[in-house]
């Protein structure tokens, strides 16, 4: 199976460390022995492409010491996603690269409209084609007989939508919700033990959990990506993340957590989406949990989702402080189900 990586940031050197440096602590990962890496493509730090298989191992060593791949480097080339997508000889695209909110989830939507137009397989860990192209790339999936997988866009490696696609046949999805941006909730965990706002923010920058603009978090826009995408595969909506009510936590004062505190209750940023009149709505916002709620239970980097059926549930999927490993196998997941079913 020859995959094309679009993206060598964490996820990607993650998968790489665990196909290749740490390949003998996960036996469970010998159906991708043979997988072979064709390109790997970046924005700012060059590109590889090598038909008969990139050493992963030196890739990952190359980016982690230098944080580019060399122009010396075998294969090197100055390739862009879509040229990548379009030209080259592969069997799955593998699209890392960084969720784009004012792009409307594009380029990465285009990469793999372009990879399942040519007949190939698509894995996303980037929500931003789920959240914003999610009807069009499913149906393009369906239509040529191709596989669009995306597990990891909304818990990692949690299962989400493989829990619904096997476990819940026959099932009508009702609504979800949950508490599903991890930078959010380690801010708002942090304000309860008396950390300032802006000092919590600091903090979660400093761990590398939120990203030196922390408008996507802070402002509920990644949350809404998330609500967005469950809503879009698990309620057949066809919303973008515009299109939910959104309101982030930029707002929420020491006195507000105080306040909600004095009365047994936690804040938390709470998603959700729900079907009424044959319309799905999504909302994303900070609302008062109770401390004998589930949700309260989820702190610092944690999330919780719950689906509600017809006939099941409601169901709940929790996940204790995920970290790059299981975001990685989220994908090496997919890419295991894609080895068993197609090759
Ligand atoms: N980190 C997590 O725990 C996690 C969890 C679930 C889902 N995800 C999703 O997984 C994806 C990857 O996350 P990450 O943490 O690995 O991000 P990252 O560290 O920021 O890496 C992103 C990678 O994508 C490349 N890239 C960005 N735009 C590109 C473009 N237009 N064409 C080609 N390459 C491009 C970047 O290249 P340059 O460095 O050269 O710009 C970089 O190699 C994101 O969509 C993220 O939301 C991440």
């Amino acid at each position: 199976m020859r995959a094309l990586f679009i993206g060598f940031g964490n996820v990607g050197r993650t998968i790489a460390r665990i196909l290749t440096l740490e390949r003998s602590r996960f036996p469970g990962m010998s159906p991708l022995d043979d997988l072979v890496p064709v390109a790997i493509v970046t924005r700012r730090g060059g590109s590889l492409v090598d038909t008969k298989g990139i050493d992963l191992g030196l890739a990952l060593e190359e980016m982690d010491s230098r944080g580019r791949f060399p122009e010396g480097h075998p294969g090197y080339t100055d390739i862009t996603g879509v040229e990548a997508a379009g030209s080259l000889d592969y069997d799955v695209i593998v699209e890392l690269s960084t969720l784009s909110i004012e792009n409307r989830g594009e380029p990465a939507a285009t990469h793999i409209r372009t990879a399942l137009s040519r007949g190939r397989n698509a894995i996303s860990a980037n929500k931003g084609p789920i959240a914003f192209s999610y009807r069009e790339l499913s149906s393009l999936a369906k239509s040529v007989g191709k596989k669009f997988l995306f597990e990891t866009t909304v818990m990692d490696g949690a299962p989400v939508f493989n829990l619904r696609e096997s476990c819940l046949k026959g099932c009508v999805v009702t609504a979800v919700d949950g508490i599903l941006n991890s930078t959010t909730n380690y801010i708002l965990s942090r304000m309860e033990e008396g950390v300032g706002f802006a000092e919590a923010v600091k903090e979660a920058q400093d761990m590398g959990v939120a990203e030196a603009d922390p408008g996507n978090d802070v402002d509920g826009w990644d949350a809404s990506a998330k609500i967005s995408a469950l809503a879009n595969v698990l309620l057949d909506a066809d919303m973008t993340p515009l299109d939910v009510d959104r309101h982030g936590i930029a707002g929420v004062t020491p006195a507000d957590i105080r306040k909600a505190a004095e009365s047994g209750k936690k804040l938390k940023l709470v998603c959700k989406a729900w079907k009424e009149k044959g319309k799905v709505f999504g909302k994303v916002g900070v609302e008062e949990i109770s401390h004998s709620h589930h949700f309260s239970l989820v702190s610092g980097g944690g999330a919780v989702l719950r689906i509600h059926t017809d006939l099941m549930g409601p169901i709940l999927i929790t996940q204790e402080n995920p970290d790059l490993y299981d975001t990685a196998y989220g994908v090496l997941g997919d890419l295991i189900t894609l080895r068993q079913l197609c090759y």
